[in-house]
């Protein structure tokens, strides 16, 4: 085999290494980690099998080609070091404060990297396709380019506070056949103490109604309640969470690394008395916040249905259902997760759970 056969069954490969990763939410999680470290190794053997490349890069005219192929390459390397380094950190392999910013920096960096690769795979194309063609493939990838990046915000908008309205947003369909119904949630918001100036501060998932701050669970709770009628109950903590974001984070770490069930103040209705159980929170660390284990643990649930809800920022339900399985013996339905982004319209998609979940 000539060095060159070796040359482009590897770039194939990483290619192919690249949209396995790019699948990641539809394969398993640890066939994307692995392909992941994959990846990684075949990008360095890529550099190193094309070293000459960079070693000549003193040399020579720098045409407006080559200078777009050296920023694109210098920005696919970057956004591969955050991929591997958010990775790393979603994997637990190494602990970066906040899980969230990870998820959203993967993503992200994921999506840079896509089109920088698209702009690096069209260059070396214009040696075979020349003319209107090549700088039709070129001018396609920045675009592309151009999407990915202002896609970003999109990926990062859970970080901003949203304005809303209560009365616009909560009220929709009812939905009837679930029986006496107790929606409970949790979440941040009735946590923690949030100074007047929560923008500023709180870093995530709060919405705005006036001068009313509201959660993302909360704001589920509101629109689910609606939906399915019956009582609404708000897990309260004893302790106190901090009003910024990454100590949140670390608290919550603290409360899963020591196995604590965190004390909730007195809960003023029984769950045994209900057939069904709406179950509202946030994603915490990939799982079910310790809080709404406390809620559970004391109580008979068997032959009670419990349907979760998880509000996150780009986790989806993560491994929510399954450690909520671990804490009670009910009935514990698929969930539903629901993009911090998206809570504000998330009234109908609520709708349409619960009437899935009602007739089965
Ligand atoms: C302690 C903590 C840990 C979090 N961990 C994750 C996570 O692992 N994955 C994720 O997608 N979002 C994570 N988030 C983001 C929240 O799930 C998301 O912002 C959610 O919508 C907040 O809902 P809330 O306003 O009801 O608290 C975390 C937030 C906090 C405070």
């Amino acid at each position: 085999m000539t060095l060159r056969q070796i040359r482009i069954g590897l770039n194939i490969l990483l290619t192919a290494l690249f949209l396995l990763g790019l699948a990641g939410m539809f394969v398993p999680r640890v066939l994307h980690e692995w392909g992941g470290y994959l990846l990684m190794c075949a990008a360095l053997l890529h550099i190193g099998l094309n070293r000459s490349y960079f070693q000549s890069l003193g040399r020579g005219k720098m045409t407006p080609t080559r200078t777009l192929n050296l920023v694109s390459i210098v920005l696919l390397g970057a956004a591969m070091l955050f991929l591997l380094i958010s990775g790393l950190n979603l994997t637990n392999v190494i602990r970066l404060p906040d899980p969230t910013i990870s998820r959203s920096l993967h993503m992200g960096a994921a999506i840079t990297a896509t089109v920088l690769l698209l702009l690096h795979l069209s260059l070396h194309l214009r040696r075979y396709v020349r003319g209107k063609r090549g700088a039709a493939a070129i001018v396609g990838a920045l675009l592309l380019a151009a999407a990915g990046i202002a896609g970003l915000p999109y990926l990062d908008r859970w970080y901003h506070v949203v304005h809303v309205s209560r009365a616009e947003i909560v009220p929709g369909e009812h939905v009837a056949g679930l029986g006496r119904i107790l929606t409970v949630y949790f979440g941040r918001v009735g946590n923690t103490d949030f100074p007047p100036n929560v923008d500023a501060v709180s870093g995530a998932s709060v919405m705005l109604d006036g001068d009313t701050i509201l959660g993302n669970a909360e704001m589920l709770a509101l629109m689910a309640q609606d939906a399915a009628g019956g009582d609404l109950l708000a897990i309260r903590t004893e302790k106190i969470y901090p009003a910024e974001y990454v100590p949140t984070t670390q608290d919550a770490r603290a409360e899963f690394d020591a196995d604590e069930f965190p004390a909730l103040k007195e809960i003023a209705v029984n769950p045994e008395d209900y057939d069904t159980i709406i179950l509202i929170y946030p994603l915490w660390w990939d799982r079910t916040p310790m809080a709404v284990a406390s809620f559970l643990r004391p109580y008979d649930l068997s032959g009670k249905r419990i349907i979760p809800i998880v509000t996150h920022g780009g986790g989806g339900l993560g491994e929510a259902v399954e450690t909520l399985r671990t804490y009670t013996n009910a009935d514990v339905r698929e969930g539903l997760d629901v993009y911090s982004s998206d809570v504000p319209s998330a009234r109908q998609t609520i709708a349409d759970y619960l009437k899935k979940n009602a007739n089965e």
